[in-house]
Protein backbone atom coordinates (compact mmCIF):
# COMPACT_ATOMS: atom_id res chain seq x y z
CA UNK A 1 0.00 0.00 0.00
CA UNK A 2 1.48 3.31 -1.23
CA UNK A 3 0.07 5.40 1.83
CA UNK A 4 1.96 3.72 4.30
CA UNK A 5 5.01 5.14 3.58
CA UNK A 6 2.67 8.59 4.88
CA UNK A 7 3.71 9.12 8.24
CA UNK A 8 0.73 9.27 10.65
CA UNK A 9 0.17 10.19 14.31
CA UNK A 10 -2.86 8.66 16.00
CA UNK A 11 -4.01 10.90 19.20
CA UNK A 12 -6.89 9.25 21.09
CA UNK A 13 -8.53 10.51 24.23
CA UNK A 14 -11.31 11.65 26.66
CA UNK A 15 -13.93 14.63 26.13
CA UNK A 16 -11.70 17.77 27.01
CA UNK A 17 -8.19 15.81 27.95
CA UNK A 18 -5.99 18.22 25.57
CA UNK A 19 -6.25 16.26 22.54
CA UNK A 20 -7.54 18.61 20.22
CA UNK A 21 -5.03 21.18 20.83
CA UNK A 22 -1.90 18.51 20.88
CA UNK A 23 -2.80 17.09 17.46
CA UNK A 24 -3.53 20.39 15.98
CA UNK A 25 -0.02 22.21 17.64
CA UNK A 26 1.18 18.53 16.26
CA UNK A 27 0.10 18.94 12.95
CA UNK A 28 1.85 22.87 13.11
CA UNK A 29 4.84 21.17 14.49
CA UNK A 30 5.48 18.55 11.97
CA UNK A 31 3.74 20.28 9.09
CA UNK A 32 1.26 17.81 8.71
CA UNK A 33 -2.67 17.88 8.03
CA UNK A 34 -4.83 17.56 10.51
CA UNK A 35 -8.18 15.58 11.04
CA UNK A 36 -10.78 15.77 13.53
CA UNK A 37 -12.34 12.92 13.24
CA UNK A 38 -14.86 14.46 16.38
CA UNK A 39 -15.59 17.07 14.29
CA UNK A 40 -17.00 14.23 11.20
CA UNK A 41 -19.67 12.85 13.64
CA UNK A 42 -20.20 16.21 14.72
CA UNK A 43 -21.03 17.03 11.01
CA UNK A 44 -23.34 14.34 10.41
CA UNK A 45 -25.47 14.80 13.74
CA UNK A 46 -25.84 18.15 12.61
CA UNK A 47 -26.71 17.70 9.03
CA UNK A 48 -29.42 15.35 10.20
CA UNK A 49 -31.34 17.49 12.25
CA UNK A 50 -30.80 20.28 10.04
CA UNK A 51 -32.35 18.27 7.01
CA UNK A 52 -35.52 18.19 9.69
CA UNK A 53 -34.48 14.31 11.00
CA UNK A 54 -34.46 12.66 13.65
CA UNK A 55 -31.04 12.22 15.28
CA UNK A 56 -31.64 8.26 15.79
CA UNK A 57 -32.37 7.88 11.85
CA UNK A 58 -30.08 5.33 10.98
CA UNK A 59 -30.69 5.22 7.43
CA UNK A 60 -30.25 9.02 7.02
CA UNK A 61 -27.18 8.85 9.33
CA UNK A 62 -24.98 6.45 6.82
CA UNK A 63 -26.76 8.09 3.77
CA UNK A 64 -25.11 11.76 5.08
CA UNK A 65 -22.17 10.07 5.93
CA UNK A 66 -21.78 8.36 2.41
CA UNK A 67 -22.12 12.02 0.94
CA UNK A 68 -20.41 14.22 2.78
CA UNK A 69 -16.75 15.44 1.75
CA UNK A 70 -15.82 18.36 4.60
CA UNK A 71 -12.69 19.99 3.74
CA UNK A 72 -10.27 20.32 6.93
CA UNK A 73 -8.36 23.93 6.42
CA UNK A 74 -6.58 24.08 9.78
CA UNK A 75 -9.14 24.06 12.68
CA UNK A 76 -11.85 24.87 10.50
CA UNK A 77 -14.05 22.39 8.69
CA UNK A 78 -15.25 23.81 5.09
CA UNK A 79 -18.80 22.57 3.87
CA UNK A 80 -20.07 24.43 0.87
CA UNK A 81 -17.11 27.21 1.58
CA UNK A 82 -18.67 27.58 4.62
CA UNK A 83 -16.45 27.06 8.43
CA UNK A 84 -19.16 25.35 10.34
CA UNK A 85 -16.66 24.63 13.14
CA UNK A 86 -17.97 27.09 15.37
CA UNK A 87 -21.76 25.89 14.98
CA UNK A 88 -20.72 22.12 15.88
CA UNK A 89 -18.04 22.91 18.44
CA UNK A 90 -20.97 22.95 20.96
CA UNK A 91 -21.48 20.62 23.33
CA UNK A 92 -24.80 19.97 22.01
CA UNK A 93 -23.64 18.49 18.64
CA UNK A 94 -20.80 16.96 20.90
CA UNK A 95 -23.46 15.23 22.44
CA UNK A 96 -25.57 14.63 18.82
CA UNK A 97 -21.79 12.88 17.36
CA UNK A 98 -22.43 10.61 20.49
CA UNK A 99 -25.46 9.31 19.96
CA UNK A 100 -25.08 8.35 16.53
CA UNK A 101 -21.05 7.43 16.52
CA UNK A 102 -21.82 3.97 18.16
CA UNK A 103 -23.79 2.77 14.53
CA UNK A 104 -21.51 0.51 12.84
CA UNK A 105 -22.44 1.21 9.17
CA UNK A 106 -21.83 4.86 9.63
CA UNK A 107 -18.53 4.15 10.97
CA UNK A 108 -17.77 2.50 8.21
CA UNK A 109 -18.32 5.22 6.15
CA UNK A 110 -16.75 7.44 7.89
CA UNK A 111 -13.84 5.28 8.12
CA UNK A 112 -13.19 5.44 4.35
CA UNK A 113 -13.58 9.31 4.77
CA UNK A 114 -10.72 9.16 7.00
CA UNK A 115 -8.47 7.12 5.21
CA UNK A 116 -8.61 9.26 2.22
CA UNK A 117 -6.72 11.86 4.82
CA UNK A 118 -3.70 10.40 4.36
CA UNK A 119 -1.97 12.70 2.00
CA UNK A 120 1.62 14.03 2.12
CA UNK A 121 3.39 15.27 3.88
CA UNK A 122 1.32 13.45 6.85
CA UNK A 123 -1.50 13.11 9.03
CA UNK A 124 -2.32 13.56 12.44
CA UNK A 125 -5.59 12.20 13.40
CA UNK A 126 -7.44 12.97 16.23
CA UNK A 127 -10.48 10.80 17.93
CA UNK A 128 -11.59 8.01 20.15
CA UNK A 129 -10.51 4.89 17.67
CA UNK A 130 -7.36 6.47 15.92
CA UNK A 131 -4.69 4.57 17.01
CA UNK A 132 -6.82 1.34 17.76
CA UNK A 133 -9.08 0.86 14.36
CA UNK A 134 -8.59 3.34 11.99
CA UNK A 135 -4.68 4.31 11.76
CA UNK A 136 -3.44 0.77 13.10
CA UNK A 137 -0.73 1.79 10.69
CA UNK A 138 -0.34 4.64 12.41
CA UNK A 139 3.74 5.62 13.19
CA UNK A 140 2.86 6.98 16.97
CA UNK A 141 -0.16 6.44 18.53
CA UNK A 142 -0.58 8.74 21.64
CA UNK A 143 -3.52 7.99 24.47
CA UNK A 144 -4.26 11.08 26.55
CA UNK A 145 -6.52 11.39 29.35
CA UNK A 146 -6.89 13.72 32.73
CA UNK A 147 -8.88 13.56 36.10
CA UNK A 148 -12.94 14.39 35.28
CA UNK A 149 -12.18 17.12 37.49
CA UNK A 150 -9.32 18.67 35.68
CA UNK A 151 -11.46 18.05 32.54
CA UNK A 152 -14.06 19.58 34.17
CA UNK A 153 -12.65 22.53 35.33
CA UNK A 154 -11.02 23.31 31.63
CA UNK A 155 -14.27 23.01 30.31
CA UNK A 156 -15.90 25.34 32.78
CA UNK A 157 -13.43 27.91 31.84
CA UNK A 158 -14.38 28.01 28.02
CA UNK A 159 -18.45 27.95 29.17
CA UNK A 160 -17.52 30.64 31.14
CA UNK A 161 -16.28 32.70 28.45
CA UNK A 162 -19.19 32.00 26.02
CA UNK A 163 -21.04 32.79 29.01
CA UNK A 164 -23.65 29.31 28.56
CA UNK A 165 -24.30 29.31 32.24
CA UNK A 166 -23.36 25.81 32.56
CA UNK A 167 -21.81 25.33 36.56
CA UNK A 168 -19.20 23.04 36.85
CA UNK A 169 -21.42 20.03 38.65
CA UNK A 170 -23.03 19.86 35.12
CA UNK A 171 -20.17 20.25 33.11
CA UNK A 172 -18.52 16.68 35.55
CA UNK A 173 -21.91 15.03 34.62
CA UNK A 174 -21.59 15.64 31.06
CA UNK A 175 -18.19 14.49 30.66
CA UNK A 176 -19.07 11.13 33.11
CA UNK A 177 -22.25 10.69 30.70
CA UNK A 178 -19.70 11.07 27.49
CA UNK A 179 -16.62 8.88 28.91
CA UNK A 180 -19.29 6.17 29.77
CA UNK A 181 -20.78 6.26 26.52
CA UNK A 182 -16.89 6.27 24.70
CA UNK A 183 -15.61 3.83 26.70
CA UNK A 184 -18.89 1.20 26.89
CA UNK A 185 -17.53 -2.01 25.41
CA UNK A 186 -20.68 -2.41 23.52
CA UNK A 187 -18.97 0.45 20.79
CA UNK A 188 -16.46 -2.62 19.36
CA UNK A 189 -13.97 -1.33 17.69
CA UNK A 190 -15.27 2.26 18.49
CA UNK A 191 -14.53 1.88 22.00
CA UNK A 192 -12.01 4.65 23.64
CA UNK A 193 -9.03 2.69 24.92
CA UNK A 194 -5.26 3.05 24.58
CA UNK A 195 -3.40 1.51 21.89
CA UNK A 196 -0.98 -1.30 23.01
CA UNK A 197 1.92 -0.14 21.61
CA UNK A 198 0.75 3.61 22.17
CA UNK A 199 1.97 6.24 24.62
CA UNK A 200 -0.12 6.93 27.86
CA UNK A 201 -0.21 10.17 28.84
CA UNK A 202 -2.38 12.09 32.19
CA UNK A 203 -2.30 15.52 31.39
CA UNK A 204 -4.13 16.47 34.87
CA UNK A 205 -0.58 17.96 35.89
CA UNK A 206 0.78 19.16 32.89
CA UNK A 207 0.21 22.02 30.92
CA UNK A 208 -0.35 22.47 27.04
CA UNK A 209 3.33 22.78 26.16
CA UNK A 210 4.75 20.32 28.68
CA UNK A 211 2.18 17.99 27.03
CA UNK A 212 3.17 19.03 23.57
CA UNK A 213 6.96 18.49 24.53
CA UNK A 214 6.37 14.86 25.85
CA UNK A 215 3.98 14.12 22.42
CA UNK A 216 6.79 15.56 20.19
CA UNK A 217 9.56 13.13 21.93
CA UNK A 218 7.67 10.24 21.22
CA UNK A 219 7.30 11.02 18.22
CA UNK A 220 10.44 11.27 17.20
CA UNK A 221 11.28 8.21 18.63
CA UNK A 222 8.88 6.47 16.32
CA UNK A 223 11.09 7.58 13.31
CA UNK A 224 8.58 10.83 12.56
CA UNK A 225 10.23 14.16 11.40
CA UNK A 226 9.38 17.26 10.08
O1 LIG B 1 -13.82 14.51 20.06
P1 LIG B 1 -15.23 15.05 20.07
O2 LIG B 1 -15.67 15.53 21.42
O3 LIG B 1 -15.45 16.08 19.01
O4 LIG B 1 -16.18 13.80 19.69
C1 LIG B 1 -17.58 13.89 19.74
C2 LIG B 1 -18.17 12.49 19.85
O5 LIG B 1 -17.94 11.80 18.61
C3 LIG B 1 -17.56 11.60 20.94
O6 LIG B 1 -18.31 11.58 22.13
C4 LIG B 1 -17.57 10.23 20.33
C5 LIG B 1 -17.62 10.45 18.85
N1 LIG B 1 -16.38 10.10 18.19
C6 LIG B 1 -16.21 8.79 17.84
O7 LIG B 1 -17.05 7.95 18.12
N2 LIG B 1 -15.09 8.42 17.16
C7 LIG B 1 -14.15 9.31 16.86
N3 LIG B 1 -13.06 8.90 16.20
C8 LIG B 1 -14.30 10.66 17.23
C9 LIG B 1 -15.42 11.03 17.92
Amino acid sequence: MQEISIPIIAIDGTSSSGKGTIAYRLAQHFGFNYLNSGALYRLIAYTIVQKGHDLHDVEKAIEIAKTISPVFEGKKVIVEGQDIWPIISSQEWGQGASIISPIPELREAVHLLQRRMIQHPGLVAEGRDMATHVFTDAHAKLYLDAHIEERARRRHKDELEKQSGKSFEEIVEELRIRDERDKHPSRGNAQLRPAPDGYELDTSDLDIDGVLEKCILWCKEKGVEK
